[in-house]
């Protein structure tokens, strides 16, 4: 393990009904509420009646921000960070998915700095407070709702980009399965990729004596792999949305990966796709991971041979590690068609066009990957093999 200090501030508030808790937590900020939500799901489940009511409960003024796009935009955080100068708001809540989360941490921060909040996504300047926030999750997949992370999307640059701060942690986070029964099957696939391709980021790791952890996250793929085919012909089984959720939040709130640094060549490698062509998340990861897997088990066999055996079964008799390490990928791949997800760029419509241009933003920060650090070439090639 490599020296860590692990601090999680987010307030988890997990489980059927929990949505009651938000009346006592809002009464914590202050007066002035900005409510973030996207395209009109909440309006649809009845979630936003139940929010505006108990806020109203709990007796403060609500300002709207509706319409945060899939892949949130920086020009929805400009306008948010404008409402909150406006209505000197106390507390952000936002109630959605991910991107409704990550475009809330933005414009926390955005509230309390003088310059551009797309500085800090650039790396110029560095977050010095926020505004608090807090969240009512309806999608399990990011682990946004407990950790610092956030993703923003540039649409005049065609940038996609994460940053990460202390600051940006959620205050409190209310999280019951309940909400997420509304989540249509195409997005349930892709919360389910996003889940298990942060556990696999993690998993691919060159740190030592990380037992437990890596026992972490063989636990959370087996049980991913348990359930999923299961919800996603029961949506509305409370059960199954439970474990997904659950696993969706231990996936990135810190928990399974304190000591060791994961890899996250794919989700770079990803971002860049979706910046260019605007597609889910999940959908990129599902296509893009297991070709970066293929690249790489040259390199490294023994650990794909640890997921193969561990996590998928495979009976490692008589076969390189090489060899049962491929068979691994084959399940991996086999596993999330099974349930729908995509396999090939040209599933949306994507040929070699901007290759080279979605290279260009990958490498952005330079070589990348703690499992195995790429170069442009190797980039372009895992594109090339996904298309
Ligand atoms: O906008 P609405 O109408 O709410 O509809 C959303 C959206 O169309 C819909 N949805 C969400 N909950 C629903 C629902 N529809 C019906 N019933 C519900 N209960 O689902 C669609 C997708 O929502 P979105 O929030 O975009 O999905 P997700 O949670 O997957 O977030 C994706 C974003 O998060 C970033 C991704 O790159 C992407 O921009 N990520 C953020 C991370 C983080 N902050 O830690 C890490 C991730 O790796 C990821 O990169
Ligand atoms: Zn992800």
């Amino acid at each position: 393990m490599r020296p860590f200090v692990f601090h999680n501030p987010t307030r988890l508030i997990f489980g059927k009904g929990k949505l009651s808790a938000l009346k006592e937590e809002v009464s914590k900020y202050g007066k002035n509420v900005l409510l973030v939500y996207g395209g009109g799901s909440i309006k649809r489940s009845g979630l936003y009646d139940q929010v505006l009511s108990l806020l109203k409960e709990a007796g403060v003024s609500v300002t709207e921000l509706a319409g945060v796009e899939p892949n949130p935009r920086l020009s929805t955080v400009h306008k948010g960070v404008s409402l909150c100068r406006e209505h000197s708001i106390d507390l952000i809540l936002a109630v959605g998915g991910g991107s409704v989360i990550d475009c809330s941490k933005a414009i926390a921060v955005g509230a309390k700095y003088d310059g551009d909040m797309w500085d800090f996504v650039e790396r110029k300047a560095t977050p010095q407070g926020a505004l608090p926030l807090g969240t009512v999750l309806t999608m399990a997949a990011t682990g946004s709702e407990m950790n610092g992370g956030s993703v923003i999307t540039n649409e005049a640059t065609k940038e996609k980009m994460g940053w990460g701060s202390p600051w940006a942690y959620p205050a409190f986070s209310i999280l019951d399965p309940v909400h997420t029964f509304t989540l249509p099957r195409d997005q349930t696939v892709y919360g389910i990729v996003d889940i298990m391709s942060h556990v696999l980021e993690h998993y691919f790791h060159q740190d030592t004596n990380t037992p437990v952890q890596d026992g972490f996250c063989e636990t959370i793929l087996r049980t991913m792999i348990d359930t999923a085919p299961k919800l996603v012909e029961d949506l509305e089984n409370y059960e199954l949305r439970e474990t997904v959720m659950y696993c969706g939040t231990m996936a990135l709130n810190g928990m399974i990966n304190m000591g060791m640094a994961g890899d996250w060549a794919t989700h770079n490698i990803e971002h860049a796709v979706s910046a260019v062509y605007d597609i889910p998340h999940g959908g990129g990861l599902a296509i893009v991971f297991p070709n970066w897997m293929k690249y790489n088990l040259p390199a490294q066999p023994a650990r794909f041979k640890s997921l193969a055996v561990n996590v998928f079964g495979i009976d490692p008799a008589g076969k390189s590690d090489e060899e049962a390490g491929l068979e691994g990928i084959g399940a991996l791949r086999r596993f999330w068609s099974s349930i729908g997800a995509p396999s090939t760029l040209a599933d949306y419509n994507i040929d070699d066009s901007e290759i080279e241009a979605m290279a260009d933003k990958a490498m952005r920060f330079g070589p990348f990957g703690n499992f195995r650090k790429l170069q442009r070439e190797d980039v372009v090639e895992i594109y090339k093999m996904s298309l």
